[in-house]
């Protein structure tokens, strides 16, 4: 993936960096972000949508990976960013990130994260529910301060990995059902607010999606509503956002589309029906958040120790596991390994790849083809830049891991491991009370 490579050593290298150095310098279990294979995920995004000469923004949906030096890459590289709570929202104002971009997201914003967003005057809103306008109608008449927003709807589409199934009505706790009235209902709670500004509309419809059709359905489902508000209110919806989704190669039976797939799906679907109604064209976002990140990463172990079971399988544990990554053990996510320290040597050992977690459940990968093992090597695991660092815990009282960017041969720090000081920084010993502290 991206900028890997070989080196003399036999040694993995990523952004020209060998793995064993990055290892010996910053410990295992450690999450390598390949820098360069982001900004160019990025930039495939943007510049397809500027050959197709379609006015767009792309989002970063960072619930995939946040933390303030990637959010400082995104900016750089001119993304927008959807921030789904109020914890990364700040990240993003630490980061300094361009408040005009960032868009809120999120299915129960609490009175204080919205009031956060308003302090900050973000991009825009993305109201989720009922609730939800009555606390922005609130906080912005208390503030008298403009606020743009979307409305996010279920679209009745449902996208599975290769196909999708269209549904009379989704059973999603997030947004606006388009089908039974709901939506109709919050458009004209909003549109004519002194202070809310529509925008235009959302939906999310799935993640790693390997179908354009979906994208297209939901596209003319959300159209056919802003044409309808055009005719009955002379309301024009200035943004379409479809949301994210994009699926990515965790292994050889993933197979990816290129992001000029969608974009071209999206922009064939909004020009035919903004041709037929003469209605003008909206701006398109989208919100990738895996397909950015997620090749990027990549998570070095060191294996310790192992466990024949005689007949059945060859397990080999690292220092990690289901507190780093949860993938595996919460959605049988499947990913692929390499001994990156001996690269050159036939990977043919099958082994289970288990992680260091009391769990039985904690298997990385249930069927990996390695170098014949020896303790002390180094294990690769791609594809975990998105959903892993993100939902890492620290179960077991593990830390979690340090995360290191590489890019053109250099590295650098991102996060840094945690410490069992940080473990147990939010603890209260009991003790305390008996010498008065509390
Ligand atoms: N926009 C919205 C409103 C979303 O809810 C999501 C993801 C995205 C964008 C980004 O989707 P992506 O491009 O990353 O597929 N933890 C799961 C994935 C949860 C996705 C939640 N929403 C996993 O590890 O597979």
């Amino acid at each position: 993936y991206g900028t890997q490579s070989i080196n003399e050593n036999g040694h993995l290298t990523i952004g020209g960096v060998d793995t064993a150095d990055i290892a010996s310098e910053y410990g295992t279990p450690v999450i390598v972000y390949d820098i360069a294979l982001f900004r160019a995920r990025a930039n495939a995004f943007k510049e397809t949508f500027r050959k197709a000469g379609i006015r767009a923004q792309v989002a970063y949906a960072s619930k995939a990976f946040s933390s303030i030096a990637i959010y400082e890459i995104a900016k750089e590289e001119g993304l927008s960013l959807d921030v789904v709570s109020g914890g990364e929202l700040y990240t993003a104002t630490k980061a300094g990130y361009p408040r005009e971009r960032i868009h809120f997201h999120g299915n129960n914003k609490s009175y204080e994260e919205l009031e956060f967003a308003f302090e900050e005057s973000i991009g825009c809103i993305v109201i989720d529910n009922f609730s939800e306008i009555d606390l922005i109608k609130e906080i912005s008449e208390k503030r008298k301060q403009k606020m743009d927003v979307l409305i996010r709807v279920t679209p009745g589409v449902e996208a599975h990995t290769h196909s999708y199934i269209t549904t009379g009505q989704e059973d999603s706790k997030f947004g606006f059902d388009l089908k039974n009235g709901q939506t109709d209902e919050a458009f004209l709670k909003l549109y004519q607010h002194p202070y809310i500004n529509v925008l235009g509309m959302h939906c999310h419809i799935g993640s790693q999606i390997f179908e354009t059709e979906s994208f297209r359905f939901a596209a003319e489902a959300l159209m056919t509503k802003m044409i309808t508000w055009q005719k009955e209110y002379d309301f024009i919806c200035t943004v379409l956002n479809l949301g994210g989704g994009f699926g990515i190669r965790y292994t050889e039976e993933d197979k990816p589309l290129e992001p000029s797939a969608y974009v071209k799906e999206m922009a064939t679907i909004v020009s035919s029906m903004t041709d037929k109604y003469n209605y003008p064209i909206p701006e398109i976002w989208i919100e990738p958040g895996r397909s950015l990140v997620g090749d990027a990463g990549t998570t070095l172990y060191t294996y310790g120790s192992s466990k024949i079971v005689p007949g059945v399988r060859t397990y080999i544990a690292v220092d990690g596991g289901m507190s780093d990554n949860i993938r595996p053990a919460l959605y049988g996510a499947k990913y692929t390994a390499v001994t990156a320290n001996r690269m050159n040597e036939p990977h043919s050992t099958k082994v289970t790849i288990a992680g260091k977690c009391c769990e039985s459940g904690d298997k990385l990968i249930e069927e990996a083809f390695l170098a014949t093992p020896v303790e002390g090597d180094l294990i690769a695991t791609f594809c975990t830049g998105a959903y892993s660092y993100s939902m890492a815990s620290n179960y077991n009282r593990l830390p979690k891991p340090a995360v290191v960017f590489v890019e053109n041969g250099k590295h650098q720090l991102a996060i840094r491991r945690e410490t069992y000081d940080d473990i147990i920084r939010l603890d209260i010993p009991l003790s305390n009370v008996e010498s008065g502290e509390v």
